[in-house]
């Protein structure tokens, strides 16, 4: 044989045994999963992405809750240049769709069955006009509290189950000398404060008729006022130095000791988790005040890009395709704090808390309990989210906060958006 026939066939050889390295590919993601169980969470898909021979191209902006990574992500794409996958979420991602800039997973989704594993209103966000163009990752509720069980018992108070029993507490554990509320001011933290206080007080029914529907009728009305009214005094109970906070930072608050609760969707688990606690001995979980059986949804999501070069291509429909296995299910969502997106998983593994939100979830999902987060993206258009956004934070950072006037406010931002 010559030694051209012997390298070729030679190749041949290894290509055939080794179809991975082969077609080895760069994935590029974006991802704002920088805080200590998120990034625990993130590396998890590295890990599985390297272990089928594919390179991890991480491009993390730091910012929860991902505004600062939108812009970026906006920059990277009007250049010719995105990534790969890009965590976007909700209605953005039929924006991004309806641009032309995302790709077709639908091979990749009837190979996998993503119909039948996803459940339906979720498998519809995921897709244009039919055809899947991102992934989903996992299920956050976001209408949570977290609480140190120490400092309760050292003020002598129980975790608040209502609005009213949340004042009570908090006057207790104030006079105690804790903090009583972790939070950190951001919009976007204001806005997930200020959704949980909403449906407790509008329900899940008018709560969609507000902030799903955009019914003028609840927007601009009494009830919204309350909601208003009860959200400030829900405020009254922060620290003068929570303005710029990180969100992770308001856990840590918690996790020391020198606050007693915060109002936070279940990425806050993922700090708990890391640090080592255990739920219902070092920490308590249980739904947000006046919220029970309830559950505000957030699906986290990669949209993926139209991409030029094959291998990568093939890199993305792996990372498409791992995402919606059990095995990355499991280690990504105990990290991350979330519940699966697949309702078939096996949940023995997963904490109490996780186990409560698989089963609120799909209890809420058959009697009406399950609402978008607007806070998060799912409910309505990032422009919609914005105006509500600038309303709530201005109201929270007013020295004279009144109810009548933001929910005029409220309206007329809404409406403009709309
Ligand atoms: C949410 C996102 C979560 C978590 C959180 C804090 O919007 O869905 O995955 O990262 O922000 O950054």
């Amino acid at each position: 044989m010559s030694s051209i026939k012997r390298t070729l066939s030679a190749f041949a050889l290894s290509a055939s045994l080794l179809p991975a390295a082969v077609q080895a590919g760069e994935v590029e993601v974006l991802h704002w999963w920088t805080a200590g169980g998120e990034a625990r969470a993130a590396a998890a898909l590295k890990d599985m992405m390297e272990a089928q021979g594919h390179t991890w191209k991480d491009f993390a902006v730091a910012g929860g809750g991902g505004e600062a990574a939108m812009t970026v992500l906006k920059t990277r794409a009007v250049s010719g240049n995105p990534p790969a996958a890009a965590q976007i979420k909700g209605l953005d991602i039929r924006e991004w769709a309806k641009l032309g800039f995302l790709t077709n997973l639908d091979d990749v989704a009837e190979a996998n069955h993503w119909d039948q594993l996803i459940p339906p209103v979720i498998a519809d966000v995921m897709k244009y006009e039919g055809h899947y163009v991102a992934v989903p990752i996992n299920v956050h509720r976001v209408n949570w509290i977290w609480a140190n069980p120490d400092v309760l018992k050292q003020a002598g108070v129980e975790l608040p189950r209502t609005l009213d029993e949340f004042y009570a507490a908090a006057d207790k554990l104030k006079a105690a000398g804790y903090i009583p509320l972790a939070h950190g001011g951001q919009p976007w933290q204001d806005a997930t404060v200020f959704e949980a206080v909403a449906l407790a007080v509008m329900g899940p029914e008018d709560y969609a008729r507000a902030f799903v529907e955009h019914d003028m009728a609840v927007i601009n009305s009494p009830l919204m006022e309350t909601v208003f009214a009860e959200f400030a005094k829900v405020m009254s109970y922060v620290d003068p130095n929570a303005a710029g906070r990180d969100w992770n930072s308001a856990t840590a608050m918690v996790i020391r000791g020198e606050a007693a609760m915060q109002i936070m969707g279940d990425w806050a688990k993922g700090e708990f988790t890391a640090a080592g606690l255990t739920p219902g001995k070092d920490y308590i979980c249980a739904p947000a005040p006046g919220t029970d059986g309830e559950f505000t949804f957030n699906v986290d999501s990669f949209a993926m890009f139209r991409l030029n070069d094959e291998d990568n291509s093939q890199a993305q429909k792996d990372l498409a395709r791992t995402i919606l296995e059990p095995e990355f299910q499991t280690v990504f969502n105990q990290a991350k704090g979330s519940i699966p997106v697949r309702t078939d998983m096996d949940m023995s593994g997963f904490d109490a808390c996780a186990q409560a939100s698989m089963e609120t979830f799909k209890r809420s999902a058959q009697d009406g309990g399950l609402v978008p987060s607007f806070a998060h993206g799912l409910a309505t258009t990032s422009y919609v989210q914005g105006q509500i956004f600038d309303v709530v934070t201005n109201f929270v950072n007013s020295d004279n906060k009144d109810p009548a006037r933001a929910t005029d406010q409220l309206a007329a931002a809404i409406q403009a958006a709309l």
